[in-house]
């Protein structure tokens, strides 16, 4: 076993830290005694009103409603940028790092509320109202998040669809939510390869009639099909606009964008949020537990087609006037010290990136890192999965050089801001814990039957009342939140992970206790896979499991049974992965392929997943009682014949 070794509070970060222990202790017990009291002062300091609100929370999970701030009236974009232009129209908004490490942009927030000015009229032009849904299938460029806020700015409501998806899953997402407008480019780029968004998108618009704009960005300049009648390139769309357009006055409650996730069943769901406590737990958190201080430069790697682009990329930084950076690569192009490279060009004070990607960096040794100074940073931080200790340490001692603490911070798309994760000036800090809970969050770890366990325990992770930037609905399927979030466990938010609870009371993330993988920091559904691989004609049955890989985190690996008659070979084995490309995104291709004769099923038909996992991970000490199955046989076929790795 790893020695794990706790790292008290630094003083010196701690002397201008933001949150000390002592008002950690007291704003926590504030923040659960006195709610409103607590997050109506919140609410006035992080965030500008037009219109104060009625009440500051009302919930009942059991019917999945709850209200923050009700009758309040703001605008999230006019909180981004508008509120700012006085004091810091000149102030660089947003530090745009190309691919091409030759290339970066630096955009003030005056420059950036023309930017968004021009987009908003422009899709106004286009028809674009209140409350319509826009979809953005964009690369990593300054373009997505003015697409973001001015969607933002006039009240509709966007849906980012991460660009690295396929043609089928972006028809998915634009139909369940009847998108009719998309925003796009010509091609993406990263780490020196070309992604064909515009053909992509001409796929998946192939079968979205009521599609009638596509927006299109110029960003390589390569040739692409054109449809005169919907698509629009984006340069002519808002040449002649002006760079003013009014913020739409929204409702606290009304919605401000969806982001699909995967779920252990079916297709991905539409996460919903709204406007005014999403900005308020996005902006809260970026101050206090990455530790945002005036005029800090601040890079998390992600994109913005998941929900910590827009959490920590977008939305947080910018309503607190920070500078943001946006990065087009990847870690490792056009080698593995870029992020040190970019870290000391722009002088970024807080970095906040992925174990998936820590360990990838890890694995190419410390030269890379030590070939750049990195002497502007002040704090890491990690989010997506669990990181193991060694990766943790590599990144304090190596990256960090040990004068940077870590933050280690779970959280959700459904949470919509970092819910579970230390402050830095105020926690001991403990590698592979991501610690104690953010103001105003109560976790609980319940047995399967729903019994709340006390003191140092490990159970299902739960959620005990609402929080400003909780999920509000499932788009077009409220039930489906309710189902999926409020029914486990009776009067709770059902994470849908695992954690341990150690003596301190801090939490240690165990991971997925559901059907959902968490490959590379990326999720995806169990279920979504096995559709895919069924599809398939030579495929009869197809089981999907994640296994430990050493840099993704969990790897995915699929036993498939074919049909009658049907031998395996390389060649479907190949044909299998790119079904899987095809109809979900790389992404989520298998790892490895297990050719089954047959799964262990119990004489119901069920199939036994948790003897698949064991068998997955070579745990086969512990695979647990099998005579309950159908026919227990199958289970030594497939030990003698793993999937080699
Ligand atoms: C799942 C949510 C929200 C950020 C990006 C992922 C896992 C997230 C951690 C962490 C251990 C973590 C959980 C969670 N996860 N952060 N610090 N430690 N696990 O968002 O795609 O909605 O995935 O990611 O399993 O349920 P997401």
């Amino acid at each position: 076993m790893y020695k794990i070794k706790n790292h008290p509070v630094d003083p010196d970060y701690a002397k201008d830290a933001n949150i000390t222990e002592q008002q950690y202790q007291a704003w926590y017990k504030e923040s659960l005694e006195q709610p409103d009291q607590f997050w109506a002062a919140r609410a006035k300091q992080f965030l500008d009103w037009s219109k104060p609100w009625s009440s500051v929370n009302e919930y009942n999970f059991a019917k999945g409603e709850t209200t923050w701030f009700k009758d309040g009236k703001l605008n999230a974009c006019y909180n981004c940028i508008d509120r700012h232009l006085e004091k810091r129209g000149n102030q660089v908004a947003i530090i745009w790092e190309g691919d091409d490490p030759s290339e970066d942009l630096s955009i003030t927030y005056r420059q950036l509320y023309e930017q968004v000015g021009r987009l908003s009229n422009a899709l106004l032009a286009q028809g674009v109202k209140k409350g319509d849904r826009v979809c953005l299938y964009m690369p990593m460029i300054p373009e997505a998040a003015y697409a973001m806020l001015a969607c933002a700015r006039i009240g509709a409501v966007h849906s980012v669809v991460f660009g690295g998806f396929s043609p089928e899953s972006l028809k998915d997402r634009i139909l369940d939510s009847d998108c009719q407008v998309l925003i796009t480019a010509d091609e993406g780029l990263r780490g020196g390869r070309s992604i064909a968004l515009k053909e992509n998108a001409d796929k998946a618009l192939a079968h979205c009639p009521d599609v009638r704009c596509c927006l299109v960005v110029k960003r390589t300049g390569a040739e692409i099909g054109w449809n005169n009648s919907r698509d629009v390139w984006y340069h002519d769309a808002v040449a002649d606009m002006s760079p003013d357009c009014p913020a739409q006055e929204m409702d606290s409650e009304d919605p401000m964008f969806i982001l699909y996730t995967s779920g252990s069943t079916g297709k991905p769901k539409g996460v919903m949020h709204t406007t005014a406590g999403y900005m308020l737990g996005s902006a809260m958190t970026h101050r206090y537990i990455l530790d945002y201080r005036e005029g800090d430069i601040f890079w998390c790697t992600a994109d913005v087609g998941w929900i910590t682009g827009h959490s920590y990329i977008v939305y947080g930084p910018l309503a607190n006037g920070a500078t943001t950076l946006m990065f087009e690569g990847v870690p490792t192009y056009p080698d593995a010290s870029r992020c040190w490279q970019v870290v000391d060009k722009h002088k970024v004070n807080t970095f906040y990136t992925a174990p998936t990607a820590i360990r990838a960096l890890m694995s190419q040794g410390n030269e890379p890192v030590k070939k750049f100074s990195r002497a502007s940073l002040r704090l890491l931080g990690t989010v997506g999965e669990p990181i193991n200790p060694e990766a943790w340490e590599w990144y304090y001692n190596v990256v960090g050089e040990t004068r940077c603490p870590v933050v280690d911070t779970w959280w959700q798309t459904e949470t919509g801001s970092i819910m579970i994760a230390p402050m830095p000036g105020a926690h001991t800090l403990k590698p592979g814990s991501a610690t104690v809970p953010f103001f105003g969050i109560e976790p609980a770890l319940v047995d399967n039957d729903g019994n709340e366990l006390q003191g140092a325990c490990e159970g299902n992770l739960v959620i005990k009342r609402s929080w400003p930037s909780q999920i509000r609905s499932v788009y077009g399927d409220h039930q489906r939140m309710i189902d999926t979030y409020f029914s486990t466990y009776p009067d709770t938010y059902f994470t849908g992970d695992g954690a341990r609870r150690d003596e301190d009371g801090y939490y240690w993330i165990t991971g997925r206790v559901d059907d959902v993988l968490n490959v590379s920091g990326h999720r995806m559904g169990t279920a979504e896979i096995e559709s895919a691989l069924v599809l398939h004609d030579a495929v009869a049955e197809a089981a999907v499991v994640g296994y430990p890989h050493d840099i993704k985190g969990q790897g995915v690996y699929a036993y498939v049974t074919l049909m009658a008659g049907i031998q395996p070979s390389e060649a479907l084995r190949k044909e299998l992965l790119d079904a899987v490309s095809k109809e979900i995104g790389a992404i989520a291709k298998p790892d490895l392929i297990q050719w089954a004769p047959g799964l262990p099923k119990t004489r119901s038909g069920k199939i036994m997943r948790r003897i698949l996992r064991k068998i997955a991970a070579n745990e086969l000490d512990t695979l647990g009682d099998t005579s309950t199955l159908a026919d227990p046989a199958v289970v030594n076929e497939l030990i003698d014949n793993r999937a080699n790795r």
